[in-house]
């Protein structure tokens, strides 16, 4: 039973809310380790086909546990960097995992809190919810969340928020690419949400997560590799049974079987 998060799945939704609300859900050695392994089994999990991260409280995440982070002046470089490739694989694990993840932000999303956002496909905010690449205000830097960051806002933005650690509204965050949508209040949230939902499960399974597994890999590519590997992928979603269920559906003019779940 994780101590310091919630997991629930209804109706093809996993729900995963940060649950340390005192410290605005901001996360020490044990939420990360929580965090890593909901996303590992939400992955392989085929009930789960759209993931929600929200947070319990007043806050999203407040980033770090600053009391956490201050005890690590006495580990060593080698310790130092064990515990920043927990985080790091935390992120990753959000990142890459099979299905898609939106972030559901309110409050506070700061540091760790804005990286977690980028590490998610979507995001939809408040428009009270504050942001912010905080941490060289700290005297440290947003290093193991840059990738993420950098992913969706860019270098540009990055600049700019990484240097100044100023805090942003919601609408900024929509503006530079961290958010998808900005919602008044929570009803409107939650109805952008149900939409996004809809839609994703409008789709195939599978080709939900190769969809989102082309991004990645298509972004690494280099030319002229790319258009082999882009035709490759295709070809190999047309002759799958999802990529003929999908066909043969709209061919027959019925809803393919996926629609069932
Ligand atoms: N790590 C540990 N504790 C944190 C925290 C963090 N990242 N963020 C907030 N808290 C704690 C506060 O220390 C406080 O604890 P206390 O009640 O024992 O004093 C408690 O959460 C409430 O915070 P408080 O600042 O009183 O609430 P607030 O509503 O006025 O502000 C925040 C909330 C999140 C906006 C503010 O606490 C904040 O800016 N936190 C720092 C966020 C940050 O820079 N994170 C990046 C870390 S790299």
């Amino acid at each position: 039973m994780p101590e310091f998060l919630q997991v629930a799945i209804t109706a093809s939704v996993a729900r995963v809310t940060l649950n340390r609300p005192d410290l605005h859900n901001a996360f020490n050695e044990v939420l990360i380790a929580e965090i890593t392994q909901a996303f590992e089994e939400l992955g392989r999990r085929d009930e789960a086909r759209v993931i929600v991260l929200s947070g319990e409280g007043k806050s999203f995440c407040a980033g770090a546990d600053v009391h956490w982070m201050k005890k690590m002046v006495g580990y060593s470089l080698e310790e130092n960097i064990a515990d920043a490739q927990s985080l790091a694989r935390m992120l990753r694990t959000i990142h890459d995992c099979p299905k898609p993840v939106i972030a559901n932000v309110h409050g506070a999303a700061l540091g760790g809190g804005t990286g977690v956002v980028a590490a998610c496909d979507m995001a939809v905010a408040l428009e009270s919810a504050i942001f912010g690449f905080t941490e060289a205000r700290l005297g440290i830097i947003p290093a193991v969340i840059s990738p993420y960051a950098l992913h969706k806002i860019g270098a540009t933005h990055a600049r700019r928020y990484f240097l100044t650690a100023e805090r942003f509204g919601a609408a900024d965050a929509c503006r530079i690419g961290l958010v998808s949508h900005v919602a008044p209040d929570r009803a409107a949230a939650d109805a952008w949400l149900e939409q996004i939902i809809k839609e994703v499960k409008s789709n195939g399974p599978q080709a939900v997560t190769a969809a989102k597994g082309l991004i990645d890999d298509v972004l690494a590519s280099t030319w002229p590799n790319v258009a082999g590997l882009t035709a490759k992928r295709i070809a190999e979603r047309r002759v799958s049974d999802e990529g003929q269920e999908g066909l043969k559906s709209f061919l027959e003019k019925r809803k393919p079987k996926w629609t069932e779940s």
